[in-house]
């Protein structure tokens, strides 16, 4: 299916505070480029001393396996999904409605950045629709309001990413459509 650009784009200066926030990220990814899961007993969430500590499996030996990543968790999670390295089980109820989508949408109002382009179907491998629609983001191209200060914040795509999901220090992730690639009316 083809891309659906957002029907239109403002120009936006990008904030200092943003900008400050972003170099903080970067000296962030920097430091967490080492590709080192700690221990279990080291990690501050498990109990050293809990009886669980020698039958839990490392995450050294669970992840070292899997697609190689510089960011997060250190795992490329979509790459060891469609490799097939790892193969969780979609529903636990047999009843439970196993939804996809496969379309993108490109998020392109302020062009300071290259274009976004948000894949429904890296996202409906892991997660029903209801995780985004209609709370989070209402299901109509264009409609929502987007704010990179807003997702540093742990809103909108920020309340998965650097969660549960790829950091934001890696914004070409998202980032990922250059400008010039835009058909004319979406195009500054
Ligand atoms: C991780 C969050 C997320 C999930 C999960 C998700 N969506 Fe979306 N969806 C979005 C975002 C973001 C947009 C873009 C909204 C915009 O452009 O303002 C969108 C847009 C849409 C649109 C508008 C598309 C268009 O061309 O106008 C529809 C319809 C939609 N989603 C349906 C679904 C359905 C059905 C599912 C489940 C199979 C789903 N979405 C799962 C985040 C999600
Ligand atoms: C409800 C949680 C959630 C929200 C909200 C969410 N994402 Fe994601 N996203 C994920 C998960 C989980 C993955 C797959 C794991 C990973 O790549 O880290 C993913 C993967 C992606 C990928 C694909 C990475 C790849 O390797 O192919 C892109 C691009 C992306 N997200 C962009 C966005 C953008 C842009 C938004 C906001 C419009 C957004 N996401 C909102 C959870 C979310
Ligand atoms: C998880 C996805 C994601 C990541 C990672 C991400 N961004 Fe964004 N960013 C967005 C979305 C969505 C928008 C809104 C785009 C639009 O509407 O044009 C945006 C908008 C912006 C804007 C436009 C001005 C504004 O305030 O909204 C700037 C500048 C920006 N991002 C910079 C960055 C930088 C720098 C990084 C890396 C440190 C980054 N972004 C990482 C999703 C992301």
């Amino acid at each position: 299916m083809p891309a659906v650009p957002h029907p239109n784009r403002l120009p936006r200066p990008v904030p200092r505070a943003l900008a400050a926030a972003a170099a903080v990220l970067a000296a962030t990814a920097l430091a967490a480029s080492a590709p080192i899961w700690r221990p279990l007993e080291k990690d501050g969430i498990h109990d050293p001393r809990g009886p669980g500590i020698t039958l839990l499996q490392q995450p050294a030996e669970a992840l070292s396996v899997l697609p190689r990543d510089t960011a997060g968790n250190h795992v490329r999670w979509v790459q060891a999904l469609d490799s097939g390295a790892i193969d969780p089980r979609s529903n636990i109820l047999p009843g439970t409605e196993v939804r996809l989508r496969t379309d993108d949408l490109i998020i392109a109002k302020y062009g300071s950045m290259p274009a976004v382009k948000f894949p429904h179907r890296q996202h409906t491998l892991w997660l029903d629709c209801s995780n985004c629609h209609d709370q989070l983001f209402k299901p109509v191209a264009g409609a929502n309001t987007f704010s990179m200060m807003a997702i540093l914040n742990g809103e909108q795509c920020g309340l998965c990413h650097g969660a549960v999901a790829f950091p934001l220090t890696e914004c070409n992730r998202c980032h990922s459509v250059p400008n010039a690639s835009l058909p004319r009316p979406v195009r500054r």
